[in-house]
């Protein structure tokens, strides 16, 4: 596996790979400290394509002020090798430099779908999303890319970027969701798990566990705002220290909804335990 950290052994790299033959490449984009969720990723990549890129990249733009950018797990060494071992053919990692040279001034903000859920309590945050994700696709023009169900809205809001802007590599279309990987308790694989004491992360699983509680009332004809209601409670009666949110909404525009239609629907929930916001999404009634 090839290691590009600069545009120009990126593009030699890439020409190579081209020039190995015609096959589909795809793109895995992240931000490194990688667990079994972004593996799957990369696993259903090769189902679909014949070269893998990965990317690894903390954003400064997608951390707000008082976020855990400096705290961000690094371990670019351990990474590579996970993806080596999962056939790789190139990992992007460029320095915060290269990625943003002096004198960068663009932004790329997609409205309504970024602006509710997690929008609303990281200002600014889909904005970093949206222009990194946009230069990663330009710096590799992926056939596809592949992005985690996890970040339920990040994936909405890339989706809406890339048919706004015509993006023709990878193609609106080919931006596929892969479904939330989860540890054997039910907690979502995320990165920052791992800022949890042993006592937090115990306590943890009990959000996916409210979450499909929550998830039977609805589909059994409950109310809407009770079953919410009663699924804060539970995640705060087992230990979590607030909620920020726990919304019923449309799969694709993410407007909340006060009762199921027959429309895909989604359960969202962010919520805090100690210092960490934990996020977790599920499909509510018909798939
Ligand atoms: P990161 O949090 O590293 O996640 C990289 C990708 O892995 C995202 O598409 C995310 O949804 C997916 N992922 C994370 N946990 C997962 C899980 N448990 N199951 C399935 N997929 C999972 O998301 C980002 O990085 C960044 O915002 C990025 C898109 C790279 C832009 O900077």
């Amino acid at each position: 596996m090839q290691i590009a950290k600069t545009r120009d052994v990126l593009r030699n790299s890439l020409a190579a790979l081209r020039r190995r033959g015609p096959g589909l490449i795809a793109l895995v984009p992240t931000m490194g400290a990688l667990h079994e969720g972004h593996l799957t990723l990369v696993r259903r990549a090769r189902e679909e394509a014949d070269h893998i890129v990965a990317s690894i990249f903390v954003n400064p733009k997608q951390f707000g002020a008082n976020e855990d950018l400096d705290a961000y797990p690094r371990q670019l060494a351990e990474d590579a090798a996970m993806l080596e071992a999962e056939g790789c053919a190139l990992l992007w990692a460029p320095t915060v430099e290269e990625m943003y040279p002096a004198g960068f001034v663009t932004n790329i903000s997609v409205a309504g779908v970024s602006e509710g859920l997690c929008g609303a309590a990281r200002p600014g945050h889909f904005d970093g999303v949206a222009t990194v994700v946009c230069k990663l696709f330009n710096q590799v023009l992926p056939d596809m890319a592949f992005f985690g169900e996890k970040d339920f809205q990040q994936l909405a809001v890339i989706r809406t970027m890339a048919r706004d802007l015509d993006l023709t590599r990878p193609h609106a279309d080919a931006i596929i969701g892969v479904p939330t990987v989860r540890e054997a308790d039910g907690l979502a694989m995320s990165s920052r798990n791992r800022y949890l004491s042993p006592e937090q992360r115990a306590h943890a699983a009990a959000l996916p566990r409210a979450m499909r509680a929550a998830i039977a009332a609805i589909e059994a004809g409950a109310p809407v705002a009770g079953s919410l209601a009663a699924l804060e409670t539970e995640i705060v009666g087992a230990g979590f220290s607030s909620v920020d949110y726990a919304v019923l909404a449309d799969s694709t525009s993410l407007a909340p909804l006060a009762s199921l239609r027959d429309t895909p629907a989604r359960l969202l929930v962010a919520a805090r335990i100690g210092g960490t916001r934990l996020i977790d999404n599920m499909a509510v009634g018909p798939a």
